[in-house]
């Protein structure tokens, strides 16, 4: 019970490595309130989670890219329930391999609102509170933020954006008392995963290869993922700041 009656709020909560959070924390007690788009599974998921317990869970229908819809949801969980401990900075997309010249600015510009200004609105309406609780703020960025990845300009930009936005931040509040990392996965089982391997010829020979970039010959779960963010939620971590710690399964080992 690591995060007992404590409010977590995951972005993207409802799938992948955001459920693997929600799952995490709801199992060691907390109350997680989940945003997400997907508003079947985010319900489905918070009834699911409040049922079993020993935590519970609310779900938000939120577009996270919206500015104002993202303040205002935020506003409502505070509202709803009187406190924010954690922030996990997770909803994300990707977009499908692209050349430099591929990449339309339309297509840059939906990631970056994505991945970017949702972790930037996300914290500014957070950290008031956070100062109260001397909570924490956990991003979910990626390997390709510091390895780069072949066609995705676009993506890893966003993703490196939140590595420098997380140590900045952590400069400024550490005094109030208040810890921001950056998780930086490797590759990880989740519908996106998915996704972008049906896009190509031959899914289940990628998914395979992509399993083998890791020592262990898998990818990630979610709930590993989870795992290491509750870490960086709690005091386990309290002298830990605005790192970018690469859960990556060994994957850029042996160079
Ligand atoms: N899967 C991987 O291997 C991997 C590796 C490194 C980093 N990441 C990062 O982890 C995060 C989660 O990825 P995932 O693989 O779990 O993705 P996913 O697609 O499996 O799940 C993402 C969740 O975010 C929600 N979401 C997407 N856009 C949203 C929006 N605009 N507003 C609200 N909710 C939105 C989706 O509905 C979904 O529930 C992303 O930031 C991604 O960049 C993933």
């Amino acid at each position: 019970m690591r995060f007992q009656n404590r409010v977590v709020i995951v972005t993207g909560g409802a799938n992948g490595i955001g459920g693997g959070c929600s799952r995490v924390f709801a199992g060691e007690g907390g109350r997680v309130a989940i945003l997400d788009r997907d508003e079947q599974a985010a319900f489905q998921l918070a009834d699911e989670l409040t049922a079993t317990g020993p935590g519970s869970a609310k779900a938000y229908r939120c577009d996270v890219s919206q500015p104002d819809e993202l303040r205002a949801t935020i506003e409502q969980v505070v509202a709803d329930s009187g406190r924010i401990d954690c922030l996990i900075n997770n909803a994300g997309i990707h977009p499908p391999s692209l050349l430099l010249n591929e990449t339309s600015l339309d297509i840059l510009e939906t990631v970056w609102r994505v991945n970017f200004v949702s972790t930037f609105v996300a914290s500014q309406c957070a950290v008031p509170h956070l100062k109260i609780t001397q909570g924490t703020i956990v991003n979910i960025s990626s390997m390709t933020a510091v390895l780069g990845q072949h066609g995705s300009t676009a993506y890893a930009a966003t993703k490196a954006a939140q590595v420098g936005f997380t140590k900045s931040l952590a400069i400024e509040l550490g005094p109030h008392g208040v810890r921001v990392n950056a998780i930086l996965p490797s590759n990880i089982d989740t519908p996106l995963m998915h996704e972008w391997a049906n896009t190509l010829d031959d899914p289940a020979s990628a998914l395979d290869r992509v399993a083998k970039l890791q020592v262990f010959g898998r990818m990630g779960s979610p709930e590993e993922i989870g795992r290491t963010a509750l870490f960086l939620a709690t005091d386990d971590s309290s002298f830990l700041t605005g790192q970018a710690l690469e859960v990556e399964g060994g994957a850029s080992l042996d160079y």
